[in-house]
C-alpha cells in the first residue's frame, strides 16, 4: 500500500487490464484510492484477477476494443456504476506477426491495426465524450512502445501501429486541451509479459535476459510495476500540466547508439 493515495475518489478504466502492464496498473490504481474497471477480452482471467484483488473498488467488464460499441458500453457501465470517469488507460494491445515487409500478410496487418490503433482511437473517443459531457478534467493515457519512435526492435505491423498511437495521442491532446483533458502516452522498453513471451517464444526469464543484454541502464530489470508507476504519475494530479507527452520508460535505450567504441577499435 502506498503511503499517500494519489487517486483518492477517482474512477478509472484500464483496457488490457487482466494481464501484464494493465493488471499491475489496476493494482496500483486501487492501492492509490481509485475505483477501477478492468476491461479485457480474457473473461476468466479478468474475473479471477478482479476477485483476487478483493476490493469492492474493482470489477471486470468484457470489452473488445476492436468493437466500438463495446467500448461505448464499457464507458456507460462505468458511469452507471461510479457516476464519473476521470482516467482512461488505453493499454490493450497485441504483438502482431514478426514478418518482413517483403512478404507480410495484409490481413494480419489489418488485425494489428484494428486492435492497436483503431481500438485506441475508439477508447479516446468515448473516454473524451464522457469527460467533456461531465466537464471532467480527466487524464487519458495510451500505451505506445519504444517501437513507436524508431524501427528495428519489433515487427513491421507493431512498429507501424505504435507510431500511430503516438500520433493519435498528439492529435487528441491538441483538440482536448480546450476541455482541460490531458492525453499522454507511455513507451515501454521490453517487459516480460504474456505478449512478449508469446511473440518471442521465450519464457519470462529469457525475455528479461534478452532485454538486459541490450539495455542501456544496468543493475535493474524493467518490470510491469515500473510502467504502472509511470501510468500512476500521468493519472494523478502530480502531472496536472503534462499533456502530449510520450513518457519513454526505457532506461535511455532509445537515445543511445554506442557506435564510438566500434569506431575507435
Ligand atoms: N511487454 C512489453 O515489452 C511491451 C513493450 C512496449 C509496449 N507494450 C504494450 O503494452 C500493452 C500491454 O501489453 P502487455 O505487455 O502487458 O501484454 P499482455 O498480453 O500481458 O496484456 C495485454 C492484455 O490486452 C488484452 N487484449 C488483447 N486484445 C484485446 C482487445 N481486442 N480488447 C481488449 N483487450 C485485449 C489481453 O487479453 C491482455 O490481457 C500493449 O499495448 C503492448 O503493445 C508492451
Amino acid at each position: 500500500m502506498s503511503s499517500k493515495p494519489r487517486l483518492q475518489g477517482k474512477v478509472a478504466i484500464v483496457t488490457g487490464g487482466a494481464s501484464g502492464i494493465g493488471a499491475e496498473t489496476v493494482k496500483l490504481f486501487v492501492e492509490n484510492g481509485a475505483s477501477v474497471i478492468i476491461a479485457d477480452i480474457d473473461d476468466e482471467l479478468g474475473h479471477n484477477f478482479a476477485t483476487s484483488i478483493g476490493s469492492d473498488k474493482v470489477s471486470y467488464y468484457h470489452c473488445d476494443v476492436r468493437d466500438e460499441k463495446q467500448v461505448e458500453e464499457t464507458v456507460a457501465f462505468t458511469l452507471e456504476k461510479y457516476g464519473n470517469l476521470d482516467i482512461f488507460f488505453s493499454n490493450a494491445g497485441i504483438a502482431g506477426k514478426l514478418s518482413s515487409i517483403l512478404d507480410f500478410d495484409l490481413s494480419e496487418f489489418d488485425n494489428t491495426m484494428v486492435v492497436n490503433i483503431r481500438g485506441v482511437a475508439a477508447t479516446i473517443k468515448h473516454a473524451a465524450r464522457a469527460m467533456v459531457t461531465r466537464k471532467t478534467r480527466g487524464s487519458i493515457i495510451c500505451t505506445a512502445s519504444v517501437a513507436g519512435s524508431f524501427a528495428g526492435c519489433a515487427g513491421f505491423d507493431y512498429t507501424t501501429s505504435k507510431h500511430g498511437v503516438i500520433g493519435l495521442v498528439r492529435s487528441a491532446c491538441c483538440e482536448l486541451g480546450a476541455y482541460g483533458i490531458r492525453v499522454n502516452s507511455i513507451s515501454p522498453y521490453a517487459v516480460a509479459t504474456r505478449l512478449t513471451c508469446a511473440a518471442l517464444g521465450m519464457e519470462a526469464d529469457e525475455v528479461e535476459a534478452m532485454g538486459q543484454a541490450r539495455a542501456n541502464l544496468q543493475g535493474i530489470t524493467l518490470k510491469t510495476n515500473h510502467i504502472a508507476e509511470a501510468a500512476l504519475f500521468l493519472a494523478s494530479d502530480e502531472s496536472a500540466y503534462v499533456s502530449g507527452l510520450n513518457l519513454v520508460v526505457d532506461g535511455g535505450f532509445s537515445v543511445v547508439n554506442r557506435c564510438l567504441p566500434d569506431i575507435l577499435k
